[in-house]
């Protein structure tokens, strides 16, 4: 995610920028950058890589008293120098630093290059910069230039923006994006998380959507976009460092469980067309007739992202009329796979550097067939060796256990899923409206059974001691089961497996006793009634069964020892709704068993071996 730093004071603005970048570097970033103004001269220096390399940089700069920095996690455009923030306008005047998107860029970007602005990266902030720019050669006030430019703004920010002509305020807004300003002795600060302040002072000031400060070495004045005064109290701030990084989150896999209500807005943003119910994605414009006219999917990929691919397998089969084959990447590579003309192959990879994963591609790259990518990290080597893709944009993930990637990957292979069906007329724009509609509804479900946790975490309580476990769910939730296992196993070291409730007679079911405790996933949906004869079978050989549910009938509640309630969606997108509970089970009992989170023994976030 990307981070945000700015310092108006007495102290060297250099030292603070890089310092506080350094206490963002654990946001993840891919390239990093600082303006720093002094003698009426903005110098802007950025790089790609990390913020030890930008230091290096900066000693050989003049000395500054206001200055901003950045480090970048890049969505549109590659991470490159001159995509990195700050970005300045057409005469080296403003310079601004930016979190979040800007949706209507392009239009903007039409729109100030015909008033002759001249653009050089390829990111959605720079429209803004030049957007300011504009409104400044018509006011000569950074503040209201600032304020007139967000008005013709959609999407979501922080920034901040400071220009040479004003030396001596930092002008700062925030809309979805989070900010805060720290005050100090002859001195203040703004930064994306309080992490990158909290070495100068504990107190500090958050600043709402839609709001506007203006900070000055002696003052900070909020007001809101009517130019109308906000007065708040400052707060103190009591917690330390690794609890500011963790979003005041005990671990960071909580807090990214947490997340995924802005996770998957953020994997639709943009991307969905209301009155046509289709989907819009950018990577894929170019490519998207073969995609439409493609003959088979083939998806390859490891671990929880081949476990998305499996539900996508489900989905896409089902609305789309598609045949898709599903691939362990390590497995494709070394079977002499036959890929025939009117194949598509799909990457799909949190990290996009998977070795198992980008071997598979290159073998499949050599048949000649289209390979597209659907990664997490923009510019990844995944990403870049296929010839076209998405990015989910779950921000960066550093819990090992991946859980926000894998839903964001769920809701890119429905977008995926709802352009085909809709372009091959497999569904009617009819439909295509209602799964747009049922999409927009995610993030409120998602935050629903995260307000809801105690149940879950008293199940854990339960079942911390358990040795093995079972997880079983039908049809599209299939593989929500493996997934649900797989977590288990990765944090807590109990022994799970994920089956197709139905296969459970064929084998499985010889491990049921009193001490298996097994998770099934029954939604009110087509196979309901079938779950529930597998859940009989279970309770007859006295196994404990716990179950994720939409509403529960009186079978169910007599069958069941736990039952924990999700709200109601479409099949194809309950998936996401369906592994969250599964998610924090994992944690909970990981927790409660005294493991270490974050970093599961003998596991990477990023395997680059074979
Ligand atoms: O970065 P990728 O999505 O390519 O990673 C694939 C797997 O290594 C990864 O999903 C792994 O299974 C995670 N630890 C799952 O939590």
């Amino acid at each position: 995610m990307c981070g945000i730093v700015g310092y108006i004071g007495d102290k060297d603005a250099r030292e603070v920028l890089v310092e506080g970048l350094k206490r963002l570097e654990y946001r993840g970033y891919d390239s990093a950058g600082v303006a720093l103004l002094a003698n009426n001269r903005i110098d802007v220096l950025k790089t790609p890589g990390k913020v030890t390399k930008l230091e290096e940089m900066v000693s050989g700069v003049q000395q500054a008293k206001i200055g901003i920095g950045h480090t970048r996690w890049a969505t549109h455009g590659e991470p490159t120098t001159v995509n990195a923030h700050p970005h300045m306008d057409c005469t080296g005047n403003i310079a601004i630093i930016h979190n979040g998107i800007i949706e209507n860029h392009s239009a903007l970007k039409t729109k100030l290059t015909s008033l002759g602005h001249t653009f050089r990266s390829q990111t959605d902030t720079e429209a803004l910069v030049h957007l300011i720019e504009e409104f400044y050669s018509r006011t000569n006030n950074l503040e209201m230039a600032v304020r007139f430019a967000l008005k013709d703004v959609d999407g979501t920010f922080g920034l901040v923006v400071m220009a040479a002509s004003e030396p001596d305020i930092l002008v700062a807004a925030r809309r979805g994006s989070p900010l805060v300003i720290g005050l100090g002795e002859s001195e203040n600060l703004i930064a994306s998380d309080a992490s990158a302040l909290i070495r100068h002072t504990r107190n500090v000031i958050y600043l709402h959507d839609n709001e506007i400060a203006v900070i000055t070495r002696n003052d900070v004045a909020l007001k809101n976009l009517d130019d109308e005064t906000i007065e708040r109290e400052a707060e103190h701030l009591t917690f330390d460092l690794e609890q500011i990084e963790k979003g005041g989150f005990d671990h960071f896999m909580l807090k990214e469980i947490n997340e995924q209500p802005e996770t998957i807005r953020n994997a639709f943003r943009g991307r969905l067309i209301e009155e046509t119910g289709i989907s819009n994605m950018g990577g894929l414009h170019e490519v998207d007739d073969k995609i439409t006219n493609a003959k088979r999917f083939v998806i390859l990929a490891c671990g929880t992202s081949w476990h998305a691919a499996l539900v996508g397998k489900y989905i896409l089969e089902q609305y789309a009329k598609i045949p898709v084959e599903v691939d362990y990447a390590s497995e494709f590579r070394y079977r002499n796979p036959v890929l025939m003309e009117g194949d598509v192959v799909w990457a799909i990879s949190q990290s996009g550097e998977t070795l198992d994963t980008l071997a598979a591609l290159r073998e499949a790259r050599k048949s000649g067939v289209p390979v597209y990518g659907i990664v997490n990290v923009v510019g990844s080597t995944i990403a870049r060796e296929t010839d076209a893709g998405v990015y989910i944009h779950a921000g960066p993930e550093i819990g090992v256990a991946s859980t926000k990637a894998f839903t964001s990957q769920l809701a890119v292979l429905n977008l995926i899923n709802l352009l085909v069906a809709r372009k091959r007329k497999t569904i009617s724009e009819e439909q295509g409206r209602e799964i747009v509609a049922e999409m927009r509804k995610l993030p409120g479900k998602i935050q629903q059974i995260l307000d809801n946790t105690g149940v879950i975490e008293s199940i854990a309580e339960e079942f911390k001691d358990s040795r093995n476990f079972l997880y079983l769910g039908r049809g599209v939730n299939f593989p929500v089961a493996l997934e649900g296992a797989l977590k288990l196993k990765e944090i807590s070291y109990i022994h799970a497996e994920g089956y197709p409730a139905a296969e459970m007679k064929h084998g499985p079911i010889a491990l049921i006793d009193d001490n298996m405790p097994a998770v099934f996933i029954a939604l009110g949906d087509s196979t309901y009634d079938k779950i529930l004869s597998n859940i009989q079978e279970v309770r007859a050989r006295k196994g404990n069964v716990i179950v994720i549910a939409n509403e529960p009938d009186s079978r169910l509640k007599e069958l069941a020892r736990h039952i924990i309630q999700i709200p109601k969606t479409i099949d194809i997108l309950s998936p996401i709704l369906s592994v969250i509970p599964l998610q924090l089970l994992s944690y909970y009992i990981a927790v409660k068993r005294g493991c270490n989170v974050d970093q599961p023994r003998n596991l990477a976030k990023s395997v680059t071996v074979e």
